[in-house]
């Protein structure tokens, strides 16, 4: 109830921080609040998806990313949740949506991932993992994308931003050294 009040009425950072100490039984990290339909759908168009990618989404929540990923645009997924009941439910999800033999759900840290095969990864997460993240997300190949509702990275320019129900995407393009 309160993560929903927060969602409708807060900012998305104090919605989040809310949540956190919320949750904060759970040790650190965002709690699960879904991504509406559309931000979902717009984070799939920035960043191009497509039959040949392999979107990861860390911290994956319900699996709606990933199973859009597979059913709107015929690409693979690999969601990474750290929570057993969300994963649980993103394998119903995925087997209800029909993209169950092109998306998978990991039980893990995602900070222990391995990204190497992800050709787009998406985030929503708090700023502060967010920016733990960015030096592995400059280190995948040249051309990943990666998208983020709603927080940034630090002082990373993004190479797009656009703004759906008031959420901002932001998308950046990994660049080679
Ligand atoms: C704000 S929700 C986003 C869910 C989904 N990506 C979406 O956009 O609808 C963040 C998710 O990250 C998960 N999470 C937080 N910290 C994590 C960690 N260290 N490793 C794996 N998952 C984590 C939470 O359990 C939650 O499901």
């Amino acid at each position: 109830m309160l993560v929903r009040f927060l969602f409708m009425h807060g900012s998305a950072c104090a919605m989040l921080s809310a949540a956190v100490a919320a949750h904060a039984a759970d040790g650190p990290g965002a709690p699960f609040i879904p991504t509406p339909p559309a931000v979902v759908a717009e984070m799939l168009r920035v960043a191009s998806v497509g039959a040949s990618d392999v979107v990861y989404d860390l911290g994956s929540g319900d699996g709606r990313i990933v199973i859009a990923a597979a059913k709107e645009h015929g690409a693979r997924g690999v969601g990474i949740e750290r929570d057993p009941e969300l994963v649980a439910r993103a394998v119903a999800n995925a087997e209800r949506a029909g993209v169950a033999d092109r998306v998978k759900f990991v039980r893990q840290d995602l900070f222990q991932a391995d990204l190497a095969e992800a050709t787009v990864i998406a985030l929503y997460l708090l700023p502060a993992m967010n920016d733990a993240l960015r030096p592995r997300l400059q280190g995948l190949r040249p051309g990943t994308r990666i998208v983020s509702h709603d927080f940034a990275m630090d002082d990373w320019e993004p190479d797009h931003v656009s703004v759906v129900q008031g959420k901002r995407v932001y998308l950046w393009i990994v660049r080679g050294k």
